[in-house]
């Protein structure tokens, strides 16, 4: 993480609304819901899943975005299922793809041609519990370490050929408690979710932060911003 001396974006109402984000999803859609109702500086432009019967593909229907849903069903291989969603991702013309509970592993090559303009949201504060299950295995430590180890919470990060590696743009921390369960905490954490995505793009949508060879710039004024609303923004790459 590093700051560029000048603000990165010279906040043109015209650039920002232009910016055009896709967002894939696989069920639920509660961050794609925070996302539409957060949108300041993006327009989402299409909701593609996986799974055509996601229950998250009706928060799109309701705001009158775009839906595509590939269902498994209609295609004779998971390879032509992936396929299809990656023609239509290189279709569309968007400047991000948003990852809101997506449950593919994007291929190398594909993430590798979109270096930087996609990114991710993690149920944990990465780079721990990478992969399923972040609730439960985080409550696990906190149980094995007779209560010490307390800290959880979500990051959003631009997305490698790695899963839940690429580089960390921020983090909000909340604190595991002795009563909780997977569900407890899992609400909990979704809830700092629903902050801390949609400023994320807001911020990348109007420049304020950047992705240059690998690594996440952002501006002062953006650090400062994280800070006042509990996120963090440095010291974790
Ligand atoms: C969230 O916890 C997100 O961090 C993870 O998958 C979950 C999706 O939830 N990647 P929703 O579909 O956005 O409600």
């Amino acid at each position: 993480m590093s700051y560029s001396r000048e603000p990165l974006n010279p906040l043109n109402p015209l650039l920002n609304t232009s910016f055009r984000i896709t967002v894939l999803i696989s069920g639920r859609g509660s961050n794609l819901l925070s996302l539409i109702q957060h949108a300041k500086n993006y327009r989402i432009v299409e909701v593609i899943s996986d799974n055509s019967d996601a229950p998250g593909l009706r928060h799109a229907h309701q705001a009158g975005i775009d839906v595509i849903g590939f269902s498994r069903r209609s295609y004779p291989s998971l390879i032509a299922h992936k396929q299809a969603i990656y023609d239509k991702l290189e279709q569309t013309s968007h400047d991000l793809i948003v990852l809101a509970g997506f449950m593919q592993i994007l291929e190398k090559e594909f993430v590798e041609r979109h270096a930087g303009r996609i990114v991710n949201i993690h149920p944990s504060l990465l780079p721990a519990f990478r992969g399923l299950d972040s609730h439960k295995r985080a409550l696990e430590t906190f149980r094995r370490s007779g209560g010490k180890k307390a800290c959880h919470g979500c990051t959003v990060h631009f997305v490698n050929t790695e899963v839940d590696t690429g580089p960390i743009i921020a983090q909000t921390v909340c604190p595991i408690e002795s009563s909780d369960c997977e569900e407890t905490l899992a609400a909990r954490v979704l809830k700092h979710e629903h902050r801390i995505y949609p400023w994320v793009v807001n911020k990348i949508a109007s420049r304020n932060i950047c992705y240059q060879n690998g690594t996440v710039v952002l501006d002062k004024s953006t650090a400062l911003e994280a800070e006042r609303l509990g996120f963090n923004v440095i010291g974790f790459n």
